[in-house]
């Protein structure tokens, strides 16, 4: 039975992305989820796949030469799937060294202890490992508005934020590790994801999360930056069809041709959510177009992101399924069902946190 090592599978794409791996190969597989458990990281996302007896979670820091050196000793670890990361723009922003302990030191750590287990005496790797490195579009900068300009993989780095720069960083190391060692692994880089178990101070589970509480819904700049949408199951199959199809040493982009200017989204969720709410609701009444409010800009804010996808969908015969139309359906209909987790995730600091970073605005 293959056994999978997947960090950060608290988070958002990674907990998405266990339940994709157990929904496709149940029993076939093993994983061993490991994760520090930060602001980010929820067990409640994990919730229906706790009681599996090929399903194990230990707590540990990617940082922690120790802890991760004893997870490969202790088990014949075949593949990691590396997620775990400090992941919010904005906190980088405001408290860059964490992104750079975590995104760059913690991917090192991972990297090495990865090497030492599978590693031969001639230099060479044990058949059949692999590590894949899951980053970002934002490590290419920013494209201009023309709509004909795209992200390849071949674009050079151009890292304008902390965490951008922190990414670029951890994707360079491991870049070293193929180069250097023919250490084997891959890299994607993907555009902006949504859907289910999204924290909500990114985008679009805040703005559902303020609309539904009859908050403000803060819009940064002119609105009109662009970002390219992915619904986060997309993600979680191009992950694993890079693990099963990819060639070694590879990068592949990961994007679903879905530019939208972020007005063009916050407009979206409150139409969807009047459409969903029913007219006896009185959240209903306060939800319209009069919550949006202009505030000051992001620092260094990136203009537009868009991925071309041609590599993946070309060599490995990936394509998105969800149309974003049905997956912003989809999303705003598990926030809405799950208002529970909301309220749990959303309580004590996150309400400090929200206060700092939108108060002054
Ligand atoms: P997230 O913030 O929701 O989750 C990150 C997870 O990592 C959390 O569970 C957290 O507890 C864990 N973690 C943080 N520091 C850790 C540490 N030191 N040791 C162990 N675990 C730690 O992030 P996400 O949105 O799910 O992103 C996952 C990955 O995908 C990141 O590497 C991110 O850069 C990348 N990515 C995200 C997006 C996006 O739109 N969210 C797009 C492209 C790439
Ligand atoms: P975000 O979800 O933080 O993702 P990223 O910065 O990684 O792309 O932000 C998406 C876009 O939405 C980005 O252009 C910033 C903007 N934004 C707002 O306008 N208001 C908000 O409250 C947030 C969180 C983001």
């Amino acid at each position: 039975m293959r056994t999978y090592l997947v960090t950060g599978g608290a988070g958002f794409i990674g907990s998405n992305y266990i339940h994709y791996m157990f929904k496709k190969y149940d029993n076939e597989i093993r994983i061993i989820n490991v994760d520090v458990l930060t602001y980010a990281g929820n067990l409640e996302n994990l919730k229906d796949v706790e009681g599996r007896d090929n399903y194990t979670f230990i707590r540990a820091d990617i940082c922690d030469r120790d802890a991760i050196n004893k997870i490969f000793e202790e088990n014949d670890i075949d593949r990691v799937v590396h997620f775990a990361a400090e992941s919010h723009v904005d906190r980088s922003i405001v408290n860059p060294e964490v992104f750079v302990q975590t995104n760059v030191l913690g991917t090192a750590t991972m990297l090495n202890a990865a090497k030492k287990a599978w590693e031969l005496p001639d230099g060479t790797f044990k058949e059949g490992k692999k590590f894949l490195h899951v980053s970002t579009d934002e490590v290419y900068g920013s494209l201009p508005e023309d709509p004909n300009a795209y992200f390849y993989e071949d674009t050079p780095y151009d890292p304008h934020s902390p965490y951008s720069a922190s990414k670029a960083s951890s994707d360079m190391l491991v870049k070293a590790y193929m180069d250097t060692y023919k250490f084997p692994a891959n890299i994607t880089n993907c555009s902006n994801n949504y859907g289910p178990y999204q924290f909500p101070e990114k985008l679009i589970p805040l703005h559902i999360n303020n609309a539904l509480a009859g908050r403000d819904l803060p819009v940064y700049g002119d609105g009109k930056n662009v970002r390219d949408w992915l619904f986060v199951e997309d993600h979680a199959k191009a992950i694993d069809m890079v693990q099963e199809k990819g060639k070694l040493f590879e990068t592949y982009n990961i994007g679903g041709h879905n530019e939208k200017q972020n007005i063009e989204i916050v407009k979206t969720i409150i139409d969807v959510l009047r459409e969903e709410l029913d007219d006896s609701d009185p959240r209903k009444a306060r939800i319209s177009y009069d919550l949006i409010k202009y505030v000051s800009d992001r620092k260094g804010h990136d203009r537009r992101y868009a991925i071309a996808p041609d590599k993946i969908k070309r060599d490995l015969g990936w394509e998105p399924e969800t149309m974003f139309k049905e997956g912003i359906r989809k999303t705003i209909k598990w926030y809405f069902e799950n208002q529970e987790w909301l309220q749990h995730v959303t309580s004590g600091d996150y309400e400090k946190y929200y206060e700092s970073m939108y108060s002054n605005r």
